[in-house]
């Protein structure tokens, strides 16, 4: 492999993708962008997954595929309410076409998939329970993600599936280029909307933040790594939901912002009592919003905790500790009780004087 390897990256103005620009300086990197520039890159061409060539043409597909190395594939739908023909025209046929650029182009795959696809039976859908109003669905986008990983291995091409569970903000200072749906759920603990948390006090949340994910994407470039999963989780380390409240309203407490921890209560008693009786006479969009938060949290309800890879794979990026993760919560719930002006920005520190001489 070429000191500095030519690496396509798709999904390069996402979420992971804008962390991952900042820890690829030792290769060339070219975004294949889609409606979002990415400056950041050392190229960009825009183009369009879900399209034959993605869009290109064939002069510059066929130039595109002679000059990358590594393809890292990060592009995908995110939200859980794109309906299952977006869901998977992205994220299992767009997968199928990377695939086939990589053959092409003789690239290692780096394919992003979610730790999640280990969660799949605990959605509402599979466990057989109504979803209500919800617009979520999870289904769709962990029936799309199992899809792509599924084409991955059967291609029998060097690639390695890189599984993230809940990606938050930079361990140091909470920022991240787009808040994600953990973020609604803390703004609105933050801000005394959620009077109850569907999920049992004991499940494991298990999230991570942008610049482990970031590292750990690098580092597997930087061994050469070819093949198997990795789970870029927290793991055994990854707080209980009850220690999740507690933390934030720690935060809260520091930041000024009085904030009351609500009820953990398991599904079977929201669908039997507080559906029903509490939930159904609301005005339909809070009801929405209620059935949304209920299908998101049903896959963290009585979970286990995930595998982690961190630490064997790649080998130079460290398990994360149960106080790491805490930590970089604390620092996303910081940011973003700032960015959403429920707390003051920080005061400026003393000035540092430079003395000469
Ligand atoms: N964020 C998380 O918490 C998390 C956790 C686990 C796994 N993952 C996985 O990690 C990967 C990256 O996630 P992310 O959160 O960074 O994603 P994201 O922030 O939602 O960004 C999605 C990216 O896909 C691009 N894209 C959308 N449609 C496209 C198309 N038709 N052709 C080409 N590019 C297209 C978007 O570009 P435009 O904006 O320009 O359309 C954007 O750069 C995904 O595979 C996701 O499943 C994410």
């Amino acid at each position: 492999m070429p000191a500095s390897p030519t690496v396509l990256l798709t999904g390069a103005s996402g979420v992971i993708g804008t962390a991952l620009l900042a820890e690829l300086s030792h290769c060339h990197v070219i975004a294949l962008t889609h409606r979002t520039p990415c400056p950041g890159a050392d190229e960009q061409l825009r183009g369009d997954l879900t399209a034959d060539r993605f869009g290109l043409d064939q002069h510059t597909y066929t130039a595109l595929a002679a000059r990358v190395d590594m393809v890292v594939h990060g592009a995908a739908v995110t939200s859980f309410s794109s309906g299952p023909a977006a869901t998977h025209l992205l994220n299992e046929a767009g997968t199928r076409k990377i695939l086939d650029f990589a053959a092409d182009a003789g690239a290692v795959l780096y394919h992003l998939s979610t730790a999640f696809v280990a969660r799949h039976e605990l959605t509402r859908a599979n466990l057989g329970r109504d979803a209500g109003d919800a617009a979520a669905r999870p289904e769709d986008y962990l029936d799309s993600k199992r899809a792509g990983e599924t084409l991955v291995r059967a291609s029998g091409l060097p690639a390695t599936i890189i599984r993230p569970s809940v990606v938050i903000g930079h361990s140091v200072t909470g920022e991240i280029s787009a808040f994600q749906g953990m973020h609604g759920i803390i703004h609105a603990l933050l801000r005394g909307l959620l009077p109850l948390v569907p999920v049992p006090g004991p499940s494991k949340v298990d999230f991570v933040p942008c610049d482990v994910v970031a590292r750990a994407i690098a580092a597997l470039i930087a061994e050469g790594r070819s093949d198997g999963d990795v789970w870029v989780t927290a793991g055994h380390s990854a707080p209980t939901a009850e220690r999740v409240l507690e933390l934030t309203e720690k935060v809260a407490g520091d930041l000024g912002i009085a904030m009351q921890i609500p009820r953990m209560v398991g599904p079977d008693m929201v669908d039997r009592l507080i559906r029903p009786v509490f939930i159904s006479g609301l005005h339909p969009r809070t009801r929405r919003r209620f059935d949304d938060m209920l299908a998101m949290t049903a896959l963290f309800a009585d979970a286990a905790a995930f595998p982690s890879s961190l630490g064997e794979i790649p080998a130079t990026v460290a398990a994360l500790t149960p106080a790491q993760v805490e930590s970089a919560y604390a620092a996303t719930v910081t940011h973003l009780a700032r960015a959403k002006k429920l707390a003051p920005a920080p005061s400026a520190g003393p000035r540092q004087e430079v003395l000469a001489g």
